[in-house]
């Protein structure tokens, strides 16, 4: 069976005029589904292994396993993203302003992390096997699965994601960003990297 590309959280309009339709539409169904598509065709010979995007990123090499990573990062980038705007829960704010003294001063380093960006590439907010909230900037497909981190929050830094709405000004698209970000769950990912973090260090001490 061929990798098949997600439907979208919410509707392809449903996050104008930050990210107009014509934008989310050429993004989704231009850009993501790509990687699947030249994935699947690079996979069309392999036949009926282990075919999910973690295995591919986590085995694959070359072309393969950048293909599963972009259509991994970009499945989650979705996610992070909503119109029914939130703003972070108590334990949430709590642990950003911790680590960086307030919301934001979180979105203000995130931002700079962002926009050091030469060419294409992603920014996360992950959650380290520390125990710490950290800012990753991977360069390219890169994915912090794959440094061992546990991504909390992506947002897209190539140029497709902004360039058509924005033109030059990558600024403003993260600016823009901040009223859009899905704050429930990028805490249900924190939670989730809590709980996963204690229940291995419990298996070590059992
Ligand atoms: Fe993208």
């Amino acid at each position: 069976m061929p990798l098949e590309l997600p439907s979208l959280p919410y509707a392809k309009d449903a996050l104008a005029p930050v990210i107009s339709e014509h934008s989310l539409r050429m993004h989704h169904e231009g850009i993501h589904a790509g990687y699947l598509q030249r994935l699947n065709a690079l996979l069309e010979s392999d036949g009926p292994n282990e075919r999910s995007l973690e295995h591919i990123m986590g085995t694959g090499r070359g072309e393969a396993q950048a293909c599963a990573c972009q259509a991994w990062n970009h499945t989650f980038f979705w996610q992070c993203l909503t119109p029914w705007y939130h703003p972070p829960g108590q334990a949430l704010e709590h642990a950003l302003t911790q680590r960086w003294g307030s919301l934001e001063g979180f979105q203000e380093a995130f931002m700079a992390s962002a926009m050091a960006h030469f060419m294409g590439g992603w920014t996360w907010l992950v959650y380290t096997p520390q125990g710490r909230l950290d800012i990753h900037n991977a360069v390219d497909a890169g994915s912090p699965l794959l440094k061992g981190l546990t991504p909390l929050l992506a947002v897209d830094m190539w140029e497709h994601a902004w360039y058509v709405d924005f033109g030059n000004n990558r600024r403003k698209y993260l600016q823009k960003l901040w009223g859009m970000i899905n704050w429930p769950f990028v805490e249900q990912c924190l939670e989730d990297a809590i709980a996963t973090a204690e229940g291995r260090r419990n298996l070590l001490h059992a």
